[in-house]
């Protein structure tokens, strides 16, 4: 059967099969290489975007707005929208499907992108809640089949940090519908939610995937991918003396680098990251607590080892395929 994903919202990688998954990652490539071709595309031509935006962000705004102009769709930037203040989430959402032929929603309940996805009437895409990160891990995956030599069905995707934020759920769901060996390396405290590990070890018998949790960094070794984000996700910043107490024996660093025996392993990181103190908060971090580099050194963030940059652009080529195939002219 061809993949169809016309009208379909994407809330969470969990609604989606290897199949799907696999289908956007592969537009994601084409139309990458359509773009360093310098070929300007119509496949969003009169189509009309709303990024709406109740937390901060770099890549997932500019993402959304570069590749839909790049394929001739326009876009509006709401961040100070009635939505939840003076106006419903419901009335919003039927308000938006009015104007927009999609809808793009960070914020902090998964249940806000969820009730647009159920009123709006047009596709709805996550760009973040406090639960998942879905458009990140297609291009996090990208990356991936772009550096590793290797299907990802043999990957071995080691996940350090807070292991039950967005990215620590969004990233085993990924790897366990993509078949892949995925450690959570976290103190226990902060390992993913038991409902959702178990919802994905059944995924994981269908896909040959093994899900691991881990507090031991020998953990690390043999693995191909070295992935972290923030020890403080948007919205707990009254955590960061708690964290950085848990977190830092799990600090990305060189030695952690070491031990995975693998000199080709790639560092990964969503961004932004606290790798130096050349951010107000990284300053206020080292002045309060003295430490100038969190979840990850600035010499393994800098090394050869990291592929961050080139994870942010596929930002951007990911997004392009997710808005293409559920609203797209193809
Ligand atoms: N990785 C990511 O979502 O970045 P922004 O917060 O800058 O959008
Ligand atoms: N876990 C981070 C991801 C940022 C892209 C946050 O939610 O702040």
């Amino acid at each position: 059967m061809p993949v169809n994903l016309k009208g379909r919202h994407l809330l969470t990688l969990k609604d989606f099969t290897p199949e799907e998954i696999r289908y956007l990652l592969n537009l994601s490539s084409d139309l990458k290489a359509k773009k360093r071709a310098g070929i300007r595309g119509n496949l969003l031509d009169r189509k009309n975007i709303c990024l709406l935006f109740d937390k901060t962000s770099t890549r997932t705004r500019c993402a959304f707005e570069v590749a839909a102009f790049d394929e001739g769709g326009t876009v509006t930037f709401l961040t100070n929208s009635q939505m939840g203040k003076k106006e419903s989430i419901e009335d919003t959402a039927r308000v938006l499907g009015r104007y927009y032929d999609g809808i793009e929603y960070r914020g902090f309940k998964q249940s806000t992108v969820e009730e647009l996805a159920k009123y709006s009437g047009v596709p709805v895409w996550n760009g973040l809640t406090d639960r998942y990160h879905p458009t990140q891990i297609l291009a996090d995956f990208l990356t991936v089949m772009e550096h590793v030599d290797k299907p990802l069905n043999k990957i071995k995707f080691v996940y350090v940090g807070d292991a039950r934020n967005n990215m620590g759920n969004s990233l085993m769901i990924g790897a366990a519908k993509m078949g892949m060996h995925f450690v959570a390396l976290a103190p226990k405290t902060l390992w993913p939610e038991e409902a959702l590990v178990e919802e994905m070890k059944l995924v994981a018998k269908e896909t040959g995937a093994v899900i691991e949790l881990s507090e031991d960094v020998a953990s690390v070794d043999g693995a191909d991918v070295l992935y972290t984000d923030v020890w403080v996700s948007m919205g707990e910043e009254h955590l960061f003396e708690e964290r950085i107490k848990m977190l830092k024996p799990y600090q990305v660093n060189m030695d952690m680098v070491k031990k995975t025996n693998n000199e080709n392993v790639i560092f990964m990181h969503c961004l932004p990251a606290f790798h130096d103190n050349m951010t107000e908060v990284g300053a206020q971090i080292e002045e309060k607590y003295g430490l100038s580099e969190m979840e990850v050194s600035d010499e393994v963030f800098r090394s050869k080892h990291s592929v961050v940059f080139d994870e942010a652009e596929n930002r951007m080529h990911t997004i392009k395929a997710i808005m293409v195939a559920t609203i797209g002219n193809l």
